[in-house]
């Protein structure tokens, strides 16, 4: 039998674990917001056209913060096309995704759906085609109480309090030559600084967000950070990170391991941020927004290009529609284990998307909504990762991988809530063919009992809840968890994920 062997101690902290890691995204693309969140015929339509079956699941999913409007697509977003009177707010053309935004539904909107899900709105500003006077009209316009030009617009457009919104990236993804206005890290430098600093100028304690690389494997990754930090480190509050993952040529070994790949990718970042800070003399720590991150098949992604004609781009497309499997699903929740052990430094990030697009939450239109398989990890992670994250002792068996070598075949991440004296143990098994016991030491942490012990896992891993079988797949409680004299010993089956909830 394969065995590994975890020591966790409380006494050995990585950090407090942020709830703004379990923050996800709404982008203005395919039926992420249209036929997503915002459906008014739909049977279940709120008094706003919200779906309230939509806002129940976003609930049960524990999404804390939830970045707006884009993504791509605020590259090219005019944000006062999206508030006054619905009937006058035009139709445009969205560059990024080839489609026709109505602009149904914009800021005011939004932010009224944050309040029925209850969380945070964090606000991302145009720096492709436009700069610091629009940041600064939608921060006015946003959060100043009354009595300015477009504070008091949006007071007559029927939003009396201000939206209090604290965090703000400064643009997206403007390392990428396909994002509108890209150039080079010392442009972006350059005007994210200056916006920056004329945003603190009405809100000093805003909490602002550089944009880092789109991807560890940019070719201006490492450089672009330097660059990008080096011009803005005072003004910043966050330095973002974005990661896609998918199996290549049918390699899910590599695949398994692809948290791997975001560790390296942080702990990169750390470095480079950290060596600005020593150059500059700097007191101050970058912390990190892993403000885009998922499993995403990419590489099937070629609808955007064959919608061609400008004249009729359409209305809400069905695009990045992935239906995601158990062993994406376990790989989602490693990633999170990977967030979760980076807590001193990871405080915020966004499962990238919420509905319908590369989303945990599906939808149709008139129709039901349903849980994707990548929906229950990140739902039982944020309910139980609390308090610390802790430094654990994992000595597991190992298995060579094309794309990062010898990788452990067990990971996991554990947390501890000294509060409460609850601690929670996320475990992901990556092998493809062997179920592995571990023995978890945990005398130190005293615990009395097990909580729930419950996997991911499934004899097919390529099984899915689909429209036709929404409930195909889902937790299964797992029996062989047991606590003896401060071991605890259970068995993880092949390509799996696991939750222990102990107190
Ligand atoms: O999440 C989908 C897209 O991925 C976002 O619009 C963009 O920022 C990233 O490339």
């Amino acid at each position: 039998m394969t065995r590994a062997h975890l020591t966790i101690d409380p006494s050995f902290v990585v950090g407090r674990v942020d709830r703004r890691v379990f923050g996800s995204f709404v982008e203005h693309l395919g039926r992420c917001v249209y036929d997503g969140i915002y459906e008014p015929g739909h049977p279940r339509a709120d008094e706003d056209g919200f779906r309230a079956d939509v806002i129940e699941l976003v609930r049960e999913l524990g999404v804390t913060t939830v970045r707006y409007p884009g993504g791509n697509f605020v590259s090219g977003y005019r944000w006062e096309d999206g508030v006054g009177p619905r009937e006058q707010r035009p139709r445009r053309l969205d560059l990024a995704w080839h489609s026709t935004e109505t602009n149904e539904v914009g800021l005011d909107e939004f932010a009224r759906w944050m309040d029925k899900v209850g969380g945070e709105l964090m606000y991302a500003v145009n720096l492709g085609t436009r700069g610091v006077q629009d940041a600064l009209d939608v921060l006015e316009y946003a959060n100043l109480r009354s009595g300015t030009a477009l504070s008091d617009q949006r007071v007559g457009n029927g939003t009396t309090e201000p939206h209090g919104i604290r965090m703000w990236c400064l643009g997206n993804e403007m390392d990428g030559p396909w994002q509108l206005g890209h150039g080079t890290a010392e442009d972006y430098a350059q005007l994210a600084g200056k916006t920056a600093r004329a945003m603190r100028q009405i809100d000093p304690d805003l909490e602002l967000v550089v944009c880092g690389s789109s991807s560890a494997q940019m070719p201006t990754f490492g450089t672009w950070e330097r660059v990008v930090l080096n011009e803005t480190y005072d003004d910043v509050d966050y330095i973002s990170c974005h990661a896609y993952y998918e199996p290549k040529d049918g390699d899910y070994g590599s695949f398994l391991a692809s948290a791997v790949n975001m560790d390296r990718f942080i702990e990169s970042v750390i470095a480079t941020a950290d060596h600005v800070k020593a150059v500059r003399g700097s007191s101050k720590t970058m912390n990190i927004s892993f403000d885009e991150w998922n499993v995403w098949y990419q590489s099937r992604f070629n609808e955007v290009d064959k919608i061609t004609d400008a004249e009729h781009w359409p209305v809400a497309p069905r695009l990045l529609e992935d239906v995601y499997t158990v062993v994406d699903a376990v790989v989602l929740g490693n990633l999170l284990i990977s967030l979760v052990r980076h807590a001193d430094r990871v405080t915020a990030a966004s499962l990238a998307q919420l509905v319908n697009v590369i989303a945990p939450i599906m939808t149709e239109p008139g129709g039901q909504a349903w849980r994707q398989t990548t929906f229950f990890p990140f739902a039982v992670t944020s309910a139980l990762a609390r308090g610390v994250s802790l430094e654990l002792k994992l000595d597991s068996p190992t298995y060579d991988t094309a794309a990062y070598g010898e990788v452990p075949l067990v990971d996991a991440v554990a947390t501890h809530d000294a509060e409460s004296a609850r601690s929670a143990v996320f475990l992901v098994n990556r092998s493809l063919t062997d179920e592995i016991t571990v023995d978890i030491d945990a005398g130190l942490l005293a615990a009395a009992s097990i909580d729930s012990a419950r996997s991911l896992y499934d004899d097919d891993m390529h099984a899915a809840n689909t429209l036709a079988e929404p409930e195909r797949v889902g937790l299964r409680d797992n029996t062989s968890a047991r606590l003896v004299d401060g071991t605890v010993t259970i068995t993880l089956p092949p390509v799996s994920w696991t939750a222990l909830e102990l107190s």
